[in-house]
């Protein structure tokens, strides 16, 4: 009945695998780089809201489908849809996440590599005593040259798809746990350091001020997209996890803490990234290439700073490895379901993802200008339409199965809550969470 990998093991194990899946480039790299393109505060707060309003709800959600269903996505969907005698085609949602998460996971590679490279670059000492415009430049030196961004994307399917292939990322999961709280630890360091730097001030005004009149139909979208993003939701792949949730636990009180952890992770990144834009007179709409402009200028300040600066891309890469396990499952799941080895599928599944992410490696030398929608080239695409349409449009999927379609007794039983925290958290989705991104996708969309 349950064809995919092994069952968590404890309810911590279930905790640790949604804590990574959820923290990574979208907290340290993403988040700084949206807030900036999108003038500051105004996105910051909207993504609270988001976070609080729809990401966590429907994270609840689509957790609930997995468990209740205890099968691949597609698998779930489809028999609790039959169960509830509603249309068997809910099955299709299953694959709509599918394709969210492989073009998701193809520039997720490609950016994870950049980091590869950062964590090689900052143990050879490269960064040691460069020039804050130096830095700048070495980025752009690296993005130039698609053989280098080739090779380490490469690398990183590789580690993807050999722990997703063996089925143990409980291990990797342990590691990180183990491992997060010194990365976490790193972003404090560095967000008190940004308090001594002339750029604090500036920079706190900037995220914590918001502008209400810099609030447009763009800046919600985008933060929506960001809100479903950096929680992993919208894409069936915390579905996927949710089929191994041991029975005895609270599926709120389980995820509430890693939303919590979530944002504060993205916003100690953003305290220390901006305190340097400000105090280096850099853009804050700079873009995907933010985080890397910033950070070994941040580092440079500090004592041993190439050392950390090694140790900070070594953890980084560690929670975006644990993400792009979570962003393949639902595909390998889902070739499962079909028959094939797992093994196989994971081979076919980063075959097929790797090909894609080349586009995206493309895209900052000889595919710049080229443009596939509008003025957006591959690379600006994937990191857009898939994030701030598809995972909305399928959290809103999730949504309305979860509080509207499946039978209440199932789903009741799957929330563990008991009646009344199930009839609040009903009642959030129902009249809250899909009313609101049904606004923000269609003013989006107008
Ligand atoms: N939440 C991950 C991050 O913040 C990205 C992700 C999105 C993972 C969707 C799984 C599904 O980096
Ligand atoms: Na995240």
């Amino acid at each position: 009945m349950n064809e995919t990998l092994e069952r968590w093991s404890s309810r911590r194990a279930f905790i640790l695998a949604v804590t990574g899946a959820a923290v990574g480039l979208g907290n340290i790299w993403r988040f700084p780089y949206m807030t900036g393109e999108n003038g500051g505060a105004a996105f910051l707060l909207l993504y609270v809201v988001f976070v609080v309003l729809l990401g966590l709800p429907v994270m609840i959600a689509e957790i609930l489908i997995g468990r209740a269903g205890r099968r691949s996505p597609m698998r779930s969907l489809g028999h609790l849809a039959r169960q509830a005698g509603a249309s068997p085609h809910w099955r299709w949602l299953g694959l709509f996440g599918v394709i969210t998460v492989f073009f998701i996971l193809s520039f997720y590679s490609v950016v994870s590599g950049w980091s590869i490279e950062y964590l090689v670059e900052s143990v050879n000492g490269d960064f040691a005593g460069m020039a804050p415009q130096a830095v700048g430049a070495n980025f752009n030196a690296f993005l130039a040259d698609p053989l280098r961004m080739t090779f380490n994307h490469t690398l990183f399917m590789l580690l993807t798809m050999s722990v997703v292939a063996a089925g143990i990322s409980g291990g990797l999961e342990k590691l990180n746990n183990l491992l997060m709280p010194l990365l976490y630890l790193l972003l404090i360091v560095l967000a008190g350091y940004a308090t001594t730097t002339d750029g604090f001030g500036t920079a706190m005004a900037w995220l914590f001020t918001p502008d209400l009149a810099a609030l447009s139909v763009s800046v919600m979208l985008n933060a929506m997209g960001h809100a479903f993003f950096t929680l992993a939701v919208g894409a069936c792949a915390l579905m996927a996890y949710g089929a191994y949730m041991p029975d005895d636990q609270s599926l709120p009180r389980a995820v509430g803490a890693v939303a919590v952890l979530d944002v504060a992770v993205a916003l100690l990144s953003g305290i220390a990234i901006f305190s340097v834009v400000f105090s280096q007179g850099l853009d804050p709409g700079e873009g995907p290439g933010l985080m890397f402009v910033t950070l070994p200028i941040a580092f440079a300040e500090l004592p041993g700073g190439s050392l950390w600066l090694g140790v900070f891309f070594l953890l980084l890469l560690l929670a975006t490895w644990t993400s792009s396990i979570n962003l393949a499952e639902p595909m390998v799941a889902t070739l499962q379901g079909w028959g094939l080895k797992r093994g196989r599928a994971a081979a076919c599944v980063g075959v097929a993802v790797w090909a894609v992410g080349l586009l995206s490696v493309f895209s900052f030398s000889s595919m710049a200008e080229v443009h596939w929608l509008g003025d957006m080239n591959f690379f600006d695409l994937v990191t857009t339409v898939p994030t701030d349409l598809f995972l909305p449009i399928g959290g809103l999927l999730i949504a309305i199965f979860a509080a509207w379609v499946m039978p209440r007794d199932t789903a009741e039983l799957a929330l563990g809550t008991g009646p009344a925290g199930f009839r609040s958290w009903q009642r959030l989705v129902r009249f809250v969470s899909i009313p609101l991104v049904v606004g923000v996708l269609v003013s989006g969309i107008w």
